[in-house]
């Protein structure tokens, strides 16, 4: 949500803010703004609703081109709607000053009764919190005459999240921004320096960056970089290296991001393995007590899981499915309890936890709202914390005693596909680890599963290999207007994957549920022509649910449900039941959802594209879901 850049160096600022807003497209907005100080120290600012292109279409390029201090935002409305006036940037100080905002100001109706008393002159253009912060820091720089010390003023008053940038007339080549609870990132060049809600922002420009901490100001201008806590206090910051380049968030060649994401899913869990496994065991040296992700703290403790007698696991969406498989693999395999719980209604629910639970959360981005305050919530309650996260230098992870990076590379399409699967790959890394340390699977059994975790990857490529007979499928049922998903124990949260799959991208109803509920219930939904995907589980294995779900299948089938369903090559109980069979490698039952995602990600993908939906930005959704 909001996309955010900033830049100050000798490129044409326009240019750089552009390119930045573009690869930040993916965050979810509904308007967009720049404001650039030219050469002559006059600031120009434009804004508009709808998408980039509008705004690039109505750009004074005359008049902004060659200024190289400037700002630029992509909003997602939250205080007013969508329209031109509640874009940033917004103006203070006499139109002197421009700021842009990610977040929301809690605090803004209070702040702004203030403002209307104190100074009756005020002029408000818009609904937005995000002028009233304008206003505010234009105030104080009038009084202050230093744009760093008037935004530290301002932001001590203010509740909420936000990440805020601000320059002025006044001080042409500066940029300063804020941030609490809302994500900013630094890019350091070579005479020109940059800011970003996240690195795909300057990653074309410049691969060494800076991850700001909470309640923290920086300033940059061409040569420098400056940061300091809300008191004014400078902090040390650490750089990192961006692991990947521009070109991979580009499309190179697929007809939309979600095409090439889905495609990449293979590498995602290779890479994310990758130097992780060891002689036959898991090596996760983040988890070391030199390697805490908590900056500038001195209770370096990495994650010490001694004494953890319980596991919690936090997420949304997507990410919250990740959590379920875990729950079924480190219950299995490590013997602790595992409680899986939507991040958004963890804390509102006084949850007991304590020093013995370890809580683990799990977010593609780093930064949805509703996580990062779960954990902060955990932290604050004495549990310990690790974050599996996609994204280097983000939020989540630098609030969590330790991190397991996935290795899934950018992920641009709104909804989440090849982080998936890296998540859960990651999971059955820290399972396995978790079981090694607590001795409860014997060595040879770990280096067993770890070899069917390796081998995962290429079994994967194989189910790709059926994209256009899922194309085909998906194309004939443009006119659905409902479908049911079915999985039970690992197939279960598959089921609800490809069901969030089809909401999200093609918005189309559709629910996944567990087969052994269908009688309990949803059977009452199945009239005939009803689509039903299955998953079917493999029929090898002792404890194998495979007779009951195809029992389950030949239920509704009775009822005149037609079943797509996602079955073990060669699996001949399925075959006389099924109208569609999509079959996948053998493989054990926790690892087959890492098999059977595919095919849902891509009926759901070639089915919105057939109706002529935009895949990659679907209406409403944002990626980077930066408020509670
Ligand atoms: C949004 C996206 C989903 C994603 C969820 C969690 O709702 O639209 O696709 O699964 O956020 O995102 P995260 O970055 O925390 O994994």
């Amino acid at each position: 949500m909001c996309g955010i850049v900033g830049y100050v160096g000798t490129s044409k600022s326009v240019e750089v803010l552009l390119g930045g807003l573009r690869r930040l497209e993916y965050r979810g907005y509904d308007s967009a703004g720049i404001a650039v100080i030219d050469p002559d120290g006059d600031l120009h600012t434009r804004k508009r609703a709808g998408k980039l292109q509008i705004l690039v279409d109505d750009l004074d390029l005359a008049a902004m081109a060659n200024g190289s201090t400037g700002i630029g935002h992509t909003r997602w409305a939250t205080h007013g709607g969508p329209n031109d006036q509640n874009a940033h940037p917004h103006l203070g100080d006499d139109g002197k000053l421009a700021l842009i905002h990610n977040g929301i100001i809690e605090n803004f109706a209070e702040l702004k009764n203030e403002l209307m008393e104190q100074h009756p002159e005020t002029v408000f253009t818009s609904e937005t919190d995000s002028e009233v912060a304008a206003l505010l820091v234009g105030l104080e720089y009038q009084r202050v005459g230093d744009l760093a010390e008037a935004l530290r003023l301002v932001v001590a008053r203010l509740h909420g999240a936000f990440t805020l940038l601000v320059l002025h007339k006044d001080q042409p080549g500066v940029v300063v921004g804020a941030r609490r609870n809302s994500p900013l990132v630094i890019g350091l060049g070579d005479g020109e320096n940059f800011l970003g809600s996240d690195v795909a922002a300057f990653v074309e420009h410049t691969r060494r960056a800076v991850a700001i901490g909470q309640d923290q100001i920086v300033t940059i201008t061409a040569d420098a970089v400056t940061v300091t806590d809300f008191d004014g206090a400078p902090v040390e910051s650490e750089e990192f290296d961006i692991a990947w380049d521009a070109a991979a968030a580009e499309k190179g060649g697929w007809s939309s991001f979600m095409a090439k994401e889905i495609s990449e899913e293979p590498d995602a869990i290779a890479n994310t393995l990758r130097g992780r496994i060891v002689d036959g065991a898991v090596r996760l040296t983040e988890l070391d007590p030199a390697a805490s992700t908590k900056p500038g703290s001195a209770a370096s403790a990495g994650l010490d899981l001694t004494g953890v007698n319980r596991i919690v696991i936090l997420g949304c969406g997507t990410a919250a499915y990740s959590g379920m498989l875990a729950k079924y693999a480190i219950e299995k395999w490590a013997k602790l309890p595992v409680d899986v719980e939507l991040s958004h209604e963890f804390r509102y629910r006084d949850p007991v936890i304590d020093a013995s639970t370890l809580v683990i959360s799990v977010s593609q981005s780093g930064e949805t709202m509703d996580t990062l305050m779960a954990v902060k919530y955990a932290v604050a309650n004495g549990a310990r914390t690790l974050s599996i996260c996609n994204t280097q230098g983000a939020t989540i992870p630098r609030e969590s005693d330790a991190v397991i990076y996935t290795h899934a590379g950018p992920e641009v399409a709104v909804a989440s596909t090849k982080a998936f699967v890296a998540q859960v790959a990651a999971f059955y890394l820290f399972g396995l680890h978790l079981a090694a340390v607590r001795g409860t699977l014997p060595k040879e059994e770990i280096s067993d599963l770890l070899d069917e975790l390796q081998a995962l990857p290429e079994q994967l490529a194989t189910v790709l290999e059926q994209h256009d007979a899922i194309k085909q499928l998906a194309g004939w049922m443009t006119d659905t207007r409902a479908v049911l998903f079915l999985g039970r124990h690992a197939g279960f949260p598959v089921a609800l994957e490809g069901a969030l799959k089809l909401k999200e991208l093609a918005y189309i109803h559709a629910e996944g549920f567990a087969a052994g509920e269908l009688k309990h219930g949803p059977i009452a939904l199945i009239e005939p022509g009803q689509p039903v995907f299955v998953v079917v589980p493999s029929p090898r294995g002792r404890d194998s649910l495979h007779p009951k779900v195809v029992s389950n299948i030949q239920e509704i089938r009775a009822r005149g449900a037609r079943i797509l369903a996602i079955a073990e090559q060669g699996d001949a109980a399925v075959l006389p039941y099924a109208d569609v069979v999509i079959p996948i490698p053998l493989a054990s039952t926790l690892f087959e959802p890492l098999l059977a995602v595919a095919p849902l990600q891509i009926f759901a993908m070639e089915l919105a594209a057939a109706k002529g939906l935009d895949v990659d930005q679907p209406r409403n959704l944002a990626k980077s879901v930066t408020v509670e």
